[in-house]
This record gives structure tokens, sequence and C-alpha cells, in this order.
């Protein structure tokens, strides 16, 4: 069986409240069924300001899940105020989500900062999960996951085809890509479709991650 990476995009949702409890019911999913868990690496992606009580909480409870966080700072630490700089980031995440389309398209992200989004993130020891419109989406050196979102699947309930996201991810390994993740509209009734597809390592969900039963649902059926 191939390795899965089952990524929950939480975007600018929730409170620590409410992130407590999306782990306490996700926590008995993983109780009840600890198997669903083998051969997938789950990352939970949420803002800034829930990464450190998330941390907490899923070490207490116990689960099997990484952080990511969804930016980083272009540039080291020092006089850039509100900005959040790789070894800050690094104290609660493994890996870090760049090249969102929402974040080129409301905070204008150029491949140039993105590229140097992503050297910080390996500089500071961080996984990039790097965020791909298509095929031609040009895609920085250094980076070994790509997820593969089309704008007209983001929020929008209108999935990709998986023969279609299996061959972009086709192409995209084609430009020495390790793995390639497939977002947009992933719920627990298709993500079969996609984690089934050759070319394709995993999904990045967001809307249907904001409900910790759905989201473990999604692994489960995965
Ligand atoms: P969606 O978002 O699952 O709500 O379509 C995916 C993403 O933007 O990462």
């Amino acid at each position: 069986m191939k390795k899965a990476f089952i990524v929950a995009n939480w975007k600018s949702n929730k409170t620590i409240e409410e992130t407590e409890k999306w782990l306490h019911v996700f926590q008995k999913g993983f109780l009840s069924k600890e198997s669903v868990f083998e051969g997938k690496t789950v990352i939970i992606s949420p803002s800034f300001t829930l990464l450190e009580h998330a941390n907490y909480c899923s070490s207490n409870l116990k689960l099997p899940i990484r952080f990511a966080a969804q930016n980083i700072s272009p540039f080291s630490e020092g006089q850039y105020t509100g900005e959040v700089s790789g070894r800050q980031i690094k104290e609660f995440s493994d890996y870090i989500i760049v090249g969102h389309s929402e974040r080129r398209r409301y905070f204008h992200e150029t491949n140039r900062e993105l590229e140097s989004k992503v050297a910080m993130s390996i500089e500071y020891g961080l996984i990039p999960i790097f965020c791909i419109q298509g095929s031609k989406t040009p895609i920085p050196k250094d980076v070994e996951i790509v997820a593969y979102e089309p704008i007209f699947a983001i929020g929008s309930g209108n999935s990709d085809t998986p023969e279609n996201a299996n061959l972009t991810a086709e192409l995209v390994k084609k430009q020495g890509i390790k793995y390639v993740l497939y977002g947009g509209s992933v719920t627990s009734k298709n993500v079969k479709s996609f984690t089934t597809s050759p070319n394709i390592d995993g999904v990045l969900v967001g809307t249907a991650s904001l409900d910790a039963l759905e989201f473990f649902k999604i692994l489960q059926n995965a």
C-alpha cells in the first residue's frame, strides 16, 4: 500500500476552544480505530494563534498527528512587524503550506516571494507543501511535496475529476517532484477516488476538515 498524506487546512477558522473540541472528537475516532492511521501521515494546519495549544492538546491526547503552519515570513527573524519567522514556526510545526491560491489572490504573493518562503522553510527545517494551480505553475527548487489545487475546485463542492488530477500529478512528477497531493472539494465520499489514483499521494482538505468526524471519515475512506 502506498503512503498517503492527509492534510487538513483549517484556513482562518476556529478558536482555541473549538480546536480543543475538534481534537477531542478526533481522538474518540482514533481510540476506536487506530488502524486507520496505518500508512498515513496526518497533518493539521491551524492558524498561528492555535498552533501552540493544538500541539499541547495533541500530545496530551497522544494523537499521531503532525502540524503545518499556513504561512511563513520570507525573511529571517528581525524587524518585520506582523511576520512569523521560520525559527518561530519550527517550535510548533514540521510542515508549512506555501503558495496557496488564496495567498496568491488576496495577499498578492508572487512567484519570487514564494521562492523566498520555500527557501526560508528549508533553512529552518520545515517541509514545504507547495500548492500549484496547474501543471504549469512554477515550482521552486528543493520542493518535494506539491498539492495540485485547481482554483475552480476550492470551496466550490465541485472537485476535479480523479483522471485529470492524476494526469496533472503525473506531469508534475515528471518535473522531479516526489509526492503530489490533490486538493479542492475533497470529502469522505470522493477521497478514495483520489488516493487510489496511481500518481496521487494524498489530499489537502479545506472545508471538510473543519468537522472532526468528517475528517476522520476522510481518513478512514482514504
Ligand atoms: P476545500 O479547500 O477542501 O474547501 O475545497 C481546499 C484548500 O483550499 O486547501
